[in-house]
């Protein structure tokens, strides 16, 4: 497979593709599964209804991965934390108060669901086509399960400095349990996994280290020494300069790129053979047009000759036209 071929450090042209998000609701046939599901949570939690709209991306544009559709808040709701998605405003949970509310052990119970998506999806997927696994970093779940909600996370930011000793409690209980999460995946026929720390970038550097780096190092570690050779790909989104840093230690074999990094830069501070993923601006999507093809063609030319998966540097959003889609793909396959 070409896009675990680059995973494994090798300068493949044209690159591999897929983008983050691609099952979502710019597609009409994800909205038709979705209704049928009711709500997101049952859509996660329901294997034959995940694994159709992890394929529907697959069928239509033939990507050269496809991942798991899941979200990275099945995790602390496996851990005991209620969930809920309201329509159009995202995820809501009720604020930890303490870590001894989780309960670690019926986790695998909880989203076993998950993992069986995983199984049916390594037999119903193209031979050439990767799957990969993910989950949340745990500073990054951390912040929905402190603050309950997205949009700045001012509790977590306090905490962090406040009462460093929850944070790193429940930080604990994330790594162990994140683990587990995505071994089972693993086992279960996953290629690859990803650790989405979109979060990352908000915390100051020392904090950085502790919250972001420490636990995605003993993830790595940890998944290494039980899958020998499983790649892994991680998101430190927004990380800046602390990207140096993070591709140095959290064990990680390619880092994923938010679209305010220049590309060229992050080959130059990253350790050689980090195999870089992104980062196209997901505007670009929706704009679609000149700006679009210009900017394809400048982000090709600069990665040619280094192993890249080409991809966003965030999440397809639901206002993207399917035709646009159609047009990167076929500009990037072209090369
Ligand atoms: O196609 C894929 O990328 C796979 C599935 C996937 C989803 N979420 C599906 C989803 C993945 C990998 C995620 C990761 C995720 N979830 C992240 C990290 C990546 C990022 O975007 O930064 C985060 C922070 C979440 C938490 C989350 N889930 C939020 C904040 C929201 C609401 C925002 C929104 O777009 O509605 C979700 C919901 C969600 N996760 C949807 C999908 C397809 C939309 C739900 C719907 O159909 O109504």
């Amino acid at each position: 497979m070409k896009f675990l071929e680059v995973l494994a450090g090798e300068a493949i042209w044209p690159p591999p593709l897929w983008l983050m998000r691609q099952a979502g609701r710019y597609l009409p046939e994800y909205r038709t599964v979705r209704a049928k599901a009711g709500d997101f949570i049952s859509l996660c939690l329901t294997p034959a209804l995940a694994e159709e709209v992890t394929l529907q991306p697959i069928r239509k544009f033939g990507f050269d991965a496809a991942i798991l559709f899941s979200d990275i808040l099945i995790l602390p709701m496996a851990l005991g934390q209620d969930l809920s998605f309201a329509e159009g405003e995202g995820p809501r949970l009720p604020p930890l108060e303490t870590a001894s509310l989780l309960s670690p052990d019926r986790a695998a119970g909880v989203y076993a669901p998950v993992i069986e998506t995983v199984s049916r999806l390594r037999r119903s997927l193209p031979k050439e086509t990767a799957l990969i696994g993910f989950a949340g970093g745990p500073a990054t779940v951390a912040c929905y399960m402190l603050d309950g909600q997205g949009g700045g996370f001012p509790r977590t930011r306090r905490l962090a400095y406040e009462n460093p000793r929850f944070l790193r409690d429940v930080l604990a209980i994330l790594t162990d349990a994140t683990v587990e999460y995505l071994s089972a995946q693993v086992n279960a026929g996953a290629d690859c996994v990803m650790l989405f720390e979109s979060w990352a970038g908000m915390f100051p550097p020392a904090q950085f280290r502790d919250l972001v780096i420490g636990p995605n190092r003993l993830i790595s570690d940890e998944l290494k020494r039980r899958h020998p050779g499983i790649k892994i790909i991680g998101f430190p989104r927004l990380a800046g300069l602390m990207l140096n840093e993070y591709t140095q230690k959290a064990g990680v074999d390619a880092v994923g790129l938010d679209n305010v990094t220049d590309i060229a830069t992050a080959r130059a501070v990253c350790p050689p053979g980090m195999v870089l993923q992104g980062n196209l601006d997901p505007l670009l999507l929706k704009l679609g047009g000149k700006p679009l093809e210009d900017a394809v063609s400048a982000l090709l030319g600069e990665m040619h000759g280094y192993p890249h998966i080409f991809n966003l540097g965030h999440g397809i959003t639901p206002d993207v036209p399917e035709a646009h889609v159609a047009r990167l793909v076929e500009l990037v396959r072209r090369g």
